[in-house]
C-alpha cells in the first residue's frame, strides 16, 4: 500500500513556498555569473547514453535540497520499491504495476499473489521471437501462399501509440521488406485510407487490445475482417491473417481469432505503459526481434538506476522534482517536449497520453479533491519545426513553459551539414531562452544597423527577449533501441514519482470513462431520423441538426 501523505502539509512543501518567496526572481543569468562550476552540478550522465543537463533550471542547491526533502517526506523510496516488488500500488483497481517486469532482463523473480511472473513474460517473449522468425523469413505464409509484407496494427490509446511512437523512433532500424501502418481512430477514413495500400494477400493484422472491447478497435477490427473475408472467402483464412494483443482470451476466442495466434499480456500491465509487453509485437515485427530486446535492455537499464542511485542523482527523480516546482510553485501549466529529431516526431503525443492520464487526476488517495494542482498539459513538436511555429510564445509571451529540449549527437542520416545545423537550433534556443537579450544589446544592434534615435525607442521594447525561461537538455549519443528505451523508461518514471509526491493514483483512468457511457447512449439515437429531446438543449440541437443533414 502507498502512503498517503498531502504534500502541502510536509515540512518541505513549507520550506519550498518560503524559499520561492525569496528567490522567485533569481536570474539565470546571477547564477550562472555567480557559479563556473554551474553545469557539472546540474548535470547527470547515464551509461554515456544520455546527458541531463538541468543547469538552466531557476534552481539553486538550496532548492534541490527542499525538493528532494520532499521526495524523501512522501516516502518516495517505498514508493519505488512497492511499485518493482508487485504490490497492488493501483488501489482503485487492485492491481500491481509491473510494466518494469516485462523488461526485467536479469530475470530476478517478481511476484504477484504469490507467483513469480517472470516465466510467463519470458514465455510471451519467446512465442514473440517465433512468430517474428516466421513472419521475417517468409515461412507464414497468407492464403494464397504469398509471405507477410504489410503488418496493420489495430488499437488506439496505449494499444497504439507506443508503437507507433517507437516504430518511428527506431524508424533507421526498419526491416525493408515489412511496412506497418496503424489504425486507431473509429472514424471509417483511417482504416478504408490504410486498407487502400495494402493486399489482402500479404497482410496480417494485429489487433490490439487489453481489454478486447474498446469500441474503436473492435469496430476496426470488424471492417478489417470483412474486407478480408470478402477477398479470401473462407473463414478459415482468418488464422493465417489476424493475430490478438490482449489479456482477454474468452474475447479473442469469440472475434474468431485462434487463441494460438494470442499475444498474452496481464491485467498489472497498464495500456499506456504496454508497448513492452505483446502490445510491443508491431514494434519486434517493424524492426527486428533483437531490436525490441535492445529496448527492453534500456528501458531495464533505467529501471535499474531508477531502483537504486540516490535521489540526487537520479535522472527521473530530478526530471519529476523540476516538474513540482514549476507546477507547484511557478504556476506552470503545460511542458513542452521538444525532440530535435524528426524519427521522434511522436514523441511528445506519446507521452500526452502517458503523463496526461496518469496524472490528469483531481482527487487524492483519500478520495478528497486535492487542493493543489497536479499533473500539466504535456505537448511539443519537433526542433526546428517548431521554432516556426510557437517558439514564439515561449520566448516572449505571457506563460511560463518548462521545455525538455531532447537531441540526438549522432544521426542516423549524416546529410552534409544537415545535422550540424539542427544542433546548433538546439544549442542555441535554451541559450536564447536562458539569457534573452537585453535592452542595451538590441539598442547596440538598432544602432549599428543605422537606425535613428527615434527608431530605436519605437522598435526596441518588441526586440527585447527578458529570457529566464527554464529548460532541461537531453543530449543522447544516438537514437537506438537501447537509447530510446532508456528514455522511455526516464519518462515513465518520471511521472510515477510525480503521482507519489502528489498523493493521487497514476495507474488508474477513470476520466475517460463517462465519454465512452454518454457515447453508448447516443449511439442507438442516431440511428433513426425520430428528433431526441433526452439531453440538454445543446445536445440536443446538435444531434437533431446532425440527423436532419445526415
Ligand atoms: O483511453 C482509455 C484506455 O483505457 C487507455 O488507457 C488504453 O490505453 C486505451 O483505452 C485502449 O484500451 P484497450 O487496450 O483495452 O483497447
Amino acid at each position: 500500500m502507498l502512503d498517503n501523505i498531502n504534500p502541502t502539509t510536509t515540512q518541505a512543501w513549507k520550506a519550498l513556498q518560503a524559499h520561492f518567496e525569496a528567490q522567485k526572481e533569481v536570474q539565470l543569468s546571477e547564477l550562472f555569473a555567480a557559479d563556473a562550476d554551474r553545469f557539472n552540478r546540474f548535470s547527470i550522465e547515464f551509461n554515456e547514453q544520455i546527458l541531463l543537463d538541468y543547469s538552466k533550471n531557476l534552481i539553486t542547491e538550496e532548492t534541490m535540497q527542499h525538493l528532494l526533502a520532499l521526495a524523501k517526506e512522501t516516502k518516495l523510496d517505498s514508493a519505488i520499491k512497492a511499485m518493482f516488488s508487485g504490490e497492488k500500488i493501483n488501489q482503485t483497481e487492485g492491481r500491481s504495476v509491473l510494466h518494469t517486469a516485462l523488461r526485467n532482463r536479469s530475470n530476478t523473480p517478481v511476484m504477484v499473489d504469490g507467483e513469480d511472473v517472470m516465466p510467463a513474460v519470458n514465455a510471451v517473449l519467446e512465442k514473440m521471437q517465433g512468430f517474428c522468425e516466421k513472419i521475417h523469413s517468409g515461412e507464414w505464409k497468407g492464403y494464397t501462399g504469398k509471405a507477410i509484407e504489410s503488418i496493420v496494427n489495430i488499437g488506439i490509446g496505449g494499444s497504439d501509440l507506443g508503437p507507433v511512437m517507437i516504430t518511428e523512433a527506431l524508424g533507421a532500424y526498419k526491416i525493408e521488406h515489412i511496412n506497418t501502418y496503424f489504425v486507431s481512430n473509429v472514424d471509417g477514413t483511417h482504416i478504408a485510407e490504410t486498407l487502400k495500400q495494402v493486399d489482402p494477400e500479404t497482410t496480417l493484422f494485429l489487433v490490439a487490445s487489453k481489454t478486447f472491447t474498446t469500441q474503436e478497435t473492435m469496430t476496426n477490427a470488424h471492417s478489417a475482417r470483412d474486407w478480408f473475408l470478402a477477398a479470401a472467402g473462407d473463414q478459415a483464412h482468418v488464422a493465417k491473417h489476424f493475430a490478438a494483443l490482449s489479456t482477454n482470451a474468452s474475447a479473442v476466442a469469440e472475434f474468431g481469432i485462434d487463441t494460438d495466434n494470442m499475444f498474452e499480456f496481464w491485467d498489472w500491465v497498464g495500456g499506456r505503459y504496454s508497448s513492452w509487453s505483446a502490445i510491443g509485437l508491431s514494434i519486434a515485427l517493424t524492426v527486428g526481434y533483437d531490436n525490441f530486446i535492445e529496448l527492453l535492455e534500456g528501458a531495464h537499464a533505467m529501471d535499474q538506476h531508477f531502483a537504486s542511485a540516490e535521489l540526487a542523482e537520479n535522472l527521473p527523480v530530478i526530471l519529476a522534482l523540476l516538474g513540482i516546482w514549476y507546477n507547484n510553485f511557478y504556476g506552470a501549466e503545460s511542458v513542452s517536449i521538444l525532440p530535435y529529431d524528426q524519427y521522434m516526431h511522436r514523441f511528445a503525443a506519446y507521452f500526452q497520453q502517458g503523463d496526461m492520464e496518469s496524472n490528469g487526476k483531481n482527487v487524492d488517495r483519500n478520495g478528497k479533491p486535492v487542493d493543489y494542482q497536479t499533473g500539466p498539459i504535456i505537448w511539443g513538436e519537433p526542433g526546428t519545426n517548431g521554432q516556426h511555429a510557437f517558439y514564439q510564445l515561449i520566448h516572449q509571451g505571457t506563460k511560463l513553459i518548462p521545455c525538455d529540449f531532447i537531441a540526438p549527437a549522432n544521426s542516423h542520416n549524416p546529410l552534409s551539414d544537415h545535422h550540424a545545423k539542427l544542433m546548433s537550433n538546439f544549442f542555441a534556443q535554451t541559450e536564447a531562452l536562458a539569457f534573452g537579450k537585453s535592452r542595451e544589446t538590441v539598442e547596440a544592434e538598432l544602432v549599428a544597423a543605422g537606425k535613428s534615435a527615434d527608431e530605436i525607442a519605437k522598435l526596441a521594447p518588441f526586440k527585447v527577449f527578458t529570457g529566464n525561461k527554464p529548460t532541461n537538455s537531453i543530449l543522447v549519443k544516438k537514437i537506438t533501441p537501447y537509447s530510446l528505451g532508456a528514455m522511455v523508461a526516464m519518462y515513465e518514471h518520471k511521472i510515477f514519482v510525480q503521482g507519489i509526491i502528489w498523493n493521487i493514483f497514476s495507474f488508474d483512468q477513470w476520466g475517460v470513462e463517462l465519454g465512452k457511457q454518454l457515447a453508448n447512449q447516443i449511439l442507438p439515437e442516431l440511428k433513426d431520423k425520430t428528433a431526441v429531446n433526452s439531453h440538454d438543449s445543446s445536445t440536443n440541437g446538435l444531434i437533431n441538426t446532425f440527423k436532419a443533414w445526415s
